[in-house]
């Protein structure tokens, strides 16, 4: 996160003595980015953050192989159809993924249990539902449409308040806004689709007592159940410039061209070789010629996974796609609207349509993409013929 943030009780210089009520000292921990070059945040706890009583191993989720794109092809997954279980951390259906970053969805109404990755940080999607997400910084309300980003090691878990939807995203290194989005110094710039104010993090501490607490850790090697002797939630105050927050994908302000702009104005977040871009309600193109979907394209570099949240799309109507579904268009493979789509779309502007109310998500990966266990149960199986009907 570009910008800094003060909550709770914290000293007025770092690293001086900072005393509880009882006169011990709060136990001081930065937690710091590419070797504490990059952003940074300290907290202080009530408790040693190194105390820890136990390391158990656990099972690997069973279904967490991935199988190349091959015989290579545009893919349609239908997540509506696949079922719920587990919770936001262990009900992951992985859809798919490379040695970048992994996407996966889960529908659950059970709580997760405290959980921290530490192979990078995570983009969660909330497709429907509410949930509080609880962590070492304080809590966040998120609902549909919010993006949740949580950086690399951050003890948190999730409590739905009813039946959720999530699209995951876990990269292999730290989620951000775009650098063009930003000033040398880190301020969003005013041609910034959101900036600061658009951005929800903790208000206040959250403090839960409790003894021999495990954390499900997950890192490169696999996972590990850690049991701490206090509760993690501990902190009385934090402050810098690294800490979990909320964007809600309605907040985005579209970019909108006389003719059809092409996909780099959707973009949300970058990670490490890869973009999230976010597909919102908008005007349609309104150059009086203008073709108001996108062109035929091939992204040479990318495999783009959509997953379609809401609203309908007129460029993939006769396709099958429909909100829940996730289409993949790899690179080596050229893709576009649907026969027909364009003459409709041109007669239904001549007809007075203006806007356009799809919702949708986007990952461009820019290394291929390799399918996962949950997609491959829930693929359509005709759609790369679609266009050639
Ligand atoms: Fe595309």
């Amino acid at each position: 996160m570009p910008y800094y943030r003060v909550v709770g009780e914290v000293p007025r210089k770092r690293h001086v003595q900072f005393r509880r009520p009882d006169g011990g000292l709060y136990a001081e921990e930065l937690m710091g980015e590419e070797g504490f070059s990059s952003d940074s945040s300290l907290l202080y706890h009530r408790h040693l953050p190194t105390a820890i009583l136990k390391a158990e191993p656990v099972e690997p989720p069973a279904a967490s192989a991935l199988t190349p794109n091959l015989p290579l092809s545009p893919r349609h997954f239908r997540t509506q159809d696949l079922p719920a279980g587990g919770d936001l951390v262990t009900g992951r259906g992985l859809l798919a993924g490379n040695a970048d970053v992994r996407m996966s969805y889960v529908a659950t109404e059970a709580p997760s249990e405290l959980y921290r990755n530490s192979m990078g940080d995570e983009c969660v999607y909330i497709a429907s539902g509410r949930v509080v997400f609880e962590s070492t910084y304080g809590a966040l309300e998120a609902a549909e449409g919010d993006y949740v980003v949580v950086p690399t090691g951050t003890i948190h878990r999730w409590v739905p308040d009813g039946r959720v939807t999530a699209f995951v995203i876990e990269a292999a290194g730290h989620i951000r806004p775009p650098k063009r989005y930003l000033s040398k110094y880190g301020q969003f710039l005013e041609h910034a689709p959101y900036c600061e104010r658009d951005l929800r993090s903790p208000q206040e501490t959250l403090i839960v007592e409790g003894e021999e607490v495990p954390v499900l850790v997950r890192t490169r090697g696999g996972l590990t159940r850690l049991v701490y002797r206090n509760h993690p939630f501990d902190v009385v105050g934090w402050d810098g410039c690294l800490y979990p927050y909320a964007f809600n994908i309605n907040d985005f302000e579209p970019i909108v061209k006389g003719i059809h702009a092409p996909p780099p104005v959707h973009q949300t977040f970058e990670g490490p070789n890869f973009v999230i871009c976010s597909f919102c309600p908008r005007p349609l193109d309104f150059h009086p010629e203008a073709v108001p979907i996108p062109y035929n394209h091939h992204n040479v570099d990318s495999d783009e996974l959509m997953f379609y949240a809401g609203g309908d799309y007129s460029a993939r109507k006769g396709s099958g796609i429909d909100v829940g579904s996730i289409s993949l268009h790899p690179a080596g493979f050229t893709h576009g609207p649907q026969p027909g789509a364009v003459e409709a779309v041109i007669e239904a502007v001549r007809q007075g349509h203006t806007r356009t109310n799809e919702l949708a998500v986007m990952v461009d990966t820019f290394r291929p993409l390799d399918l996962g266990p949950a997609a491959l149960s829930v693929e359509d199986p005709g759609y790369a013929w679609t266009w050639a009907r």
